[in-house]
């Protein structure tokens, strides 16, 4: 009789193994590569804020203030920020993250007005009320002071 039990063959990875192997690699390689940059276009700034750290104060050195009657554009932690100095000496800074979809907004002196050019959102320069267009809400208003020589922007 001959023997019940067979041995295995010592056999390669046969070629329809491997291809299939090779395929599902491949593709998850390329799923990944195309699958992240769209998850952080998706991604909402918003969710991308609350997975930084906070920052609550930015010190800017008192050159930086702008002139009278424009801007200056600065980070404030990972969101943009204007500071504002208007003709008649006053400092304003507003978060510069549009309340509609999340563009930056531009600080439009010629127009005396904040502007999404995403949508054509409008602001009030002074007060960062949302005049027109789609924002549904004002910008965020900043606290500044200036002391010692610094520019002290504090979030609200
Ligand atoms: S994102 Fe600013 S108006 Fe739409």
């Amino acid at each position: 009789m001959a023997d019940s039990i067979a041995e295995e063959p010592d056999v390669p990875m046969p070629r329809k193994v491997f291809v299939r192997t090779l395929v599902g690699v491949v593709g998850a390689g390329y799923a990944g590569a195309v699958g992240y940059p769209i998850y952080r276009y998706l991604s909402t700034p918003a969710r991308r804020e609350a997975s930084a750290p906070a920052v609550t104060e930015v010190a800017l050195p008192e050159a930086n203030m702008p002139k009278p009657g424009t801007a200056l554009s600065f980070m404030f932690g990972n969101r943009p920020a204007l500071l504002i100095h208007h003709n008649d000496g006053s400092v304003v800074c507003f978060d510069a993250v549009c309340t509609h979809l999340g563009c930056t907004v531009q600080f439009q002196a010629n127009e005396s007005r904040i502007f999404c050019p995403c949508h054509g959102g409008k602001y009030d320069m002074a007060t960062g009320k949302n005049t027109g267009g789609p924002p549904p809400k004002p910008l965020r208003q900043h606290n500044v002071e200036q002391r010692d020589g610094q520019i002290i922007v504090t979030r609200v």
